[in-house]
């Protein structure tokens, strides 16, 4: 199945840093040339709610990239700690591993205004890992990422974070509908680095992708905005 673009800029650039003035710097860059800014862990837990709205105040919609594990009312609550965040955040995200009852909690505590994702299982983990930790030998990791991406819809939420490698396998299983957001995502002329599992953006999309996250292609670029441009391009 080959798909086209759900969004008119598909591009999420992962504003790696815990630097205010470096995020700042990009962000008002690519005001024009990417859909979406990703803000993680390394950013949030060094410049927090004031640094996250200095941010998202340049304009461009945020995912916020903090993955919530806990007990239900924990991460229930911690979702609505997070929702008082002003602007709000466009997509928010918890792990799928927390279970049925956790992410319909996490539900409850996120409006439809805000997408609400659940990443599977992390693809730095391997079948060994997976093992290792205690999950079904008889499964691999997709299996059991696959598992995970249906009981993310069950509990009523709007997607999940995956590879591209992926993409088949969750289209054909979730439908066109379920949200998909991907990293591992290469511009063909740029460096892996440390991903391994990559495509480039017109291959993500092809195969399904909504979102592609792209932080070094973009953000290590001698002009970032020209960088996402061209991306965007190759997508049309
Ligand atoms: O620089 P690069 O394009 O590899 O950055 C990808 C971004 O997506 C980083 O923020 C990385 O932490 C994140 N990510 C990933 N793979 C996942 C989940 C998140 O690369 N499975």
């Amino acid at each position: 199945m080959t798909r086209t673009m759900t969004h008119p800029n598909p591009i999420c650039v992962a504003v790696d840093t815990p630097d205010l003035a470096k995020a700042l710097a990009l962000v008002t860059a690519l005001r024009d040339s990417v859909g979406y800014v990703k803000l993680g862990m390394e950013f949030f837990y060094a410049q927090g709610a004031a640094g996250y709205s200095a941010v998202a105040k340049a304009g461009i919609p945020v995912f916020l990239d903090l993955k919530l594990h806990d007990i239900p009312n924990t991460v229930e609550q911690g979702l609505r700690s997070l929702m008082a965040l002003a602007p709000a955040p466009a997509i928010i995200n918890i792990h799928a591993t927390g279970g049925l009852e956790m992410m319909q909690a996490a539900r409850k505590a996120v409006p439809a205004s805000t997408k609400l994702i659940a990443v599977t299982i992390l693809t730095s983990l391997s079948n060994d890992n997976i093992w290792a930790a205690g999950l079904d030998p008889a499964r691999d990791t997709a299996d059991h990422a696959l598992n995970l991406a249906r009981l993310t819809k069950q509990a009523g939420l709007d997607g999940i974070v995956c590879s591209p490698l992926d993409l088949a396998g969750v289209r054909a299983a979730l439908g066109p509908d379920f949200l998909t957001v991907v990293p591992g995502i290469r511009p063909a002329d740029t460096a892996a680095n440390d991903q391994k599992r990559i495509a480039t953006p017109a291959s993500a999309i092809a195969a399904g992708a909504d979102i592609l996250v792209i932080g070094r292609a973009i953000t290590g670029a001698a002009d970032p905005a020209a960088a996402a441009r061209a991306i965007l391009a190759s997508l049309a």
